[in-house]
């Protein structure tokens, strides 16, 4: 146990997957030096505010967060402040001229240095920031707890950063460079948690289909799957996110044919239109998305997809709009992710002409959820009297209700599942379809 550092610790998180798992490995980090996890910041020794610059408003969040710990401060002067995650890479030194009660900025890629950086703020009192994108990849290399939100259901690291540069998106500035984690790593960590009672991991990655092509030798993504397949006892492999331009006859295959990975690809799609796909740097056209997706519902039935869009990106106009309109009602996803385009600073789109006002992206975003709810309710009514594999993942005090998802990702709630726990993987009848979930009954 450290000599400088002992007490609690409490976390704030924001963003993404990988955040919530930057979150778990840092709270592995703090519980190793001795701190116990505390209910609320308030007089706790470290608190971090785990940060995502997706889109302006996920900032603006983080500094409202931070806003809140001031007086905290004043009255616990012994608690150490730390912002991590994607604001403190991309605003490095400049949070700590900010915001005068903030001790350490930790970049993505430090999380390994934060016990030192740590021990070193409570020796000296000396405020620093750790935003460096070395040579140094022990935070790649980092283990994860057994143990993270659910009991069940894990998250694994299978590469950071990203090297696609999507002109709207901050995350190659805020992640780095593509760099995958070796695969006998990944391995390791999986039959872990298999061995301590988890069901069901996703592999995490900005572009999971560029897995292994870093490495010297490495393998590629469709055959770390079919490794991990074999690991028991597991019951379900997902993964995310896919890039449609990687997205290859391979890893449908994998889809296809591995027992334990699961039938639903999250692949964001962005927009509709080629013109602004093109100008969005994202390498594919809606012709070429809609082979893809047609192959894999070819070759995995049932399989389900998932996109994210973005409307009102810069010079978007009506046309380009309805294109993508076109396309939802085209593909049929089973759900999207919808988000009106955010001007990111050091972007290559910031400085495109035609900015749209917040009124037009506000009027598209609201069509498109109209058009993607409708069709969302529809799969979800298609699927009443069908029968569902389900893994349980906990039950409600509250309502006695237990919930969990299919294999393709969809929750379905549980009236009265007695005698039934977290980690059961049961079969169910679906009685009723809603706009945004299914409700069943054990078979
Ligand atoms: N690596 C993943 C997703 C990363 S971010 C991928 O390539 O698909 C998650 C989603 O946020 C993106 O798919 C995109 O739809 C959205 N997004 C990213 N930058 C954005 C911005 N500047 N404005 C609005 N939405 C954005
Ligand atoms: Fe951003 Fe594009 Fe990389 Fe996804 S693929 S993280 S949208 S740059
Ligand atoms: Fe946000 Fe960074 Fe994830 S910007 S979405 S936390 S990669």
């Amino acid at each position: 146990m450290s000599q400088e550092i002992s007490g609690t610790y409490y976390i704030e998180t924001y963003g993404c997957q990988m955040n919530e798992h930057d979150s778990e490995k840092m709270a592995l980090l703090l519980e190793e030096l001795g701190l116990a996890p505390a209910q609320s910041p308030d007089h706790a020794r470290v608190v971090i505010v785990n940060t995502c610059s997706i889109r302006e408003k996920a900032e603006h969040k983080v500094y409202s967060a931070l806003g809140k710990l001031k007086s905290l401060k004043r009255r616990n002067p012994e608690m150490i402040t730390v912002v991590a995650g994607c604001v403190a890479q991309q605003e490095k030194q400049k949070l700590l001229k900010r915001i005068d009660h903030l001790d350490l900025v930790l970049g993505t890629h430090s999380i390994a240095e934060l016990p030192r950086a740590l021990e070193r703020v409570a020796q000296t009192r000396e405020r620093s920031a750790l935003t460096e994108f070395s040579q140094n990849t022990e935070s790649l290399h980092l283990p994860a707890p057994n143990k993270g939100k659910s009991p069940v259901c894990s998250y694994v690291t299978i590469m950071q950063g990203c090297s696609n540069f999507c002109t709207y998106c901050v995350v190659p500035y805020t992640r780095g460079p593509e760099q995958s984690r070796p695969a006998h790593e990944i391995l390791e960590e999986v039959r872990g948690l298999a061995g301590t009672g988890v069901r069901e991991i996703t592999l995490l990655g900005q572009n999971v289909n560029a897995y292994g092509n870093d490495l010297p030798d490495g393998m590629s993504f469709a055959q770390l799957l079919e490794q991990l397949d074999k690991v028991e006892p597991l019951d379900r492999i997902r993964f995310t996110t896919s890039h449609p331009r990687d997205f290859n006859d391979d890893l449908i295959a994998a889809i296809r044919d591995l027992e334990r990975v699961c039938e639903h690809v999250h692949l964001p799609l962005q927009s509709g239109s080629d013109r602004v796909l093109s100008a969005m740097r994202r390498g594919y056209s809606l012709a070429q998305y809609i082979e893809k997706t047609d192959r894999l519902r070819e070759e995995v039935s049932g399989v389900a997809i998932t996109a994210d869009m973005i409307v009102g990106f810069p010079g978007e106009t009506e046309a380009d709009f309805n294109a993508t309109v076109e396309a939802l009602t085209k593909i049929r996803f089973d759900q999207i992710f919808s988000f009106k385009y955010s001007p990111r600073p050091g972007t290559a789109a910031l400085r495109l002409p035609d900015h749209l006002t917040e009124d037009v992206k506000s009027l598209r975003l609201s069509r498109i959820h109209e058009v993607q709810d409708q069709i969302t309710e529809e799969y979800h009514k298609a699927a009443e009297g069908t029968e569902e594999e389900v893994l349980i993942e906990g039950v409600r005090q509250r309502d006695n209700q237990g919930f969990g998802r299919t294999r393709t990702n969809k929750i379905v709630n549980l009236n009265r599942p007695d005698g039934i726990g977290p980690g059961d993987l049961v079969k169910v009848r679906i009685t009723r379809g809603l706009k945004h979930s299914l409700i069943g009954e054990v078979i």
